[in-house]
């Protein structure tokens, strides 16, 4: 089968497009035909090892999984003797930063990871674009214990995170003011944000509202800056470690001094969390913003756009034509 393949860590260059040989799937494994993945930012951070900390998962010299693609979307081809949920010809869809494969024609997963049957309003592409921003915003969120009628500030919604952001909390019953550029004023809005900062006209230091949640969906701000804007007991949070990592480090000492705080937690996903989603997805609840699409022999090109910063949403790579 066809792939993209990396073995040693890098910039975009080092993953090169292979023929590698079609997986097997194990007994609680699916095989699944992929018809899209996207190209993402947990992919860039594997793959060039930005955070030397990720080699610890992915391998300390090279990468023991050499087909990237965390997200996925396609249809099952085999499944393992003691699969009971899905059999063959489910259209599926999720997440997998363990050991990858969205970035190759076939992957395997265990049928208890996080993959559901897809919804059928939507296709290939946007499924395979709902997962991975969504769920680092879930995780986000639901640490911030935010509840209907909250204040909350999401910084870069515009991101794969971002865009998921203020939809989620949209759907939770919050009210959500987002800031980003001129250009994406109107897109924003139409997932849902109450209040629309534009951050080349505007400081959004300087809003009135206090919040109860400071959610910086690109990691730009730091809680220095958004200190004043929080409520009392406001919880400030970033996607990045942030100067010299002072946003683990604030995770630390300001729980324990009670009042404004940071939070830092790890991402996780589940099966649950794919259902949710799908929940949400069919209900029109949530749809992925989609900004560009390439193809498996464009993808150096599709990585050196997402690590501009300056991607809308998500990229999505077509496997299936
Ligand atoms: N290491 C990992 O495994 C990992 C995994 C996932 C995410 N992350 C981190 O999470 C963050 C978000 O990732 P993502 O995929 O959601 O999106 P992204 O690609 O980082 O975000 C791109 C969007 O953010 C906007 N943006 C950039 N700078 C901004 C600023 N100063 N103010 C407001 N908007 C700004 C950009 O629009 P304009 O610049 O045009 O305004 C663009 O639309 C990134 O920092 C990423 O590194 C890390």
């Amino acid at each position: 089968m066809k792939a993209i393949v990396y073995t040693e860590y890098g910039p975009p260059e080092v993953a090169r497009l292979k023929d590698v040989p079609k997986p097997v799937p194990k007994e609680n494994e699916v095989l699944v035909k992929v018809y899209a993945s996207t190209v993402n930012r947990t992919d860039a951070g594997f793959r060039s090892a930005e955070y030397f900390i990720s080699r610890f998962w992915s391998g300390l010299l090279r990468p023991k999984f050499q087909v990237l693609g965390s997200e996925f979307a396609g249809v099952v081809d085999e499944i393992g003797q003691q699969v009971t949920t899905f059999k063959r010809g489910d259209r599926v869809f999720g997440f997998n930063d363990r050991t990858f494969g969205g970035h190759g024609e076939y992957l395997t997963i265990a049928e208890a990871d996080a993959i559901a049957t897809m919804p059928d309003n939507i296709n290939f592409e946007q499924a395979a674009a709902s997962t991975e921003g969504s769920h680092y915003a879930l995780v986000d969120i639901r640490a911030a214990k935010v509840q209907r009628g909250q204040d909350v500030l999401v910084y870069g919604a515009t991101g794969a995170i971002g865009s998921a952001a203020v939809q989620l909390l949209k759907q939770m019953g919050a009210t959500v003011t987002a800031v980003c550029n001129t250009k994406n004023v109107e897109l924003v809005k139409s997932l849902g944000a109450d209040v629309v900062i534009d951050y080349q006209t505007q400081d959004f230091t300087r809003t009135e509202t206090k919040f109860h949640f400071i959610f910086d969906a690109v990691g730009k701000s730091s809680f220095g800056q958004c200190k004043p804007l929080l409520t009392e007991k406001g919880i400030y949070i970033s996607t990045e470690l942030g100067k010299n990592a002072e946003n683990v480090l604030l995770a630390i000492t300001t729980p324990i001094r009670g009042g404004k705080k940071v939070l830092f937690p790890l991402p996780t996903i589940t099966k649950e969390d794919v259902l949710f989603l799908k929940g949400l997805l069919e209900k029109g609840e949530f749809k992925p913003v989609i900004d560009r699409t390439y193809t498996l022999d464009q993808i150096v090109e599709a990585y050196k756009y997402v690590e501009s910063g300056q991607k809308v949403g998500n990229v999505v790579l077509k496997i299936v034509e």
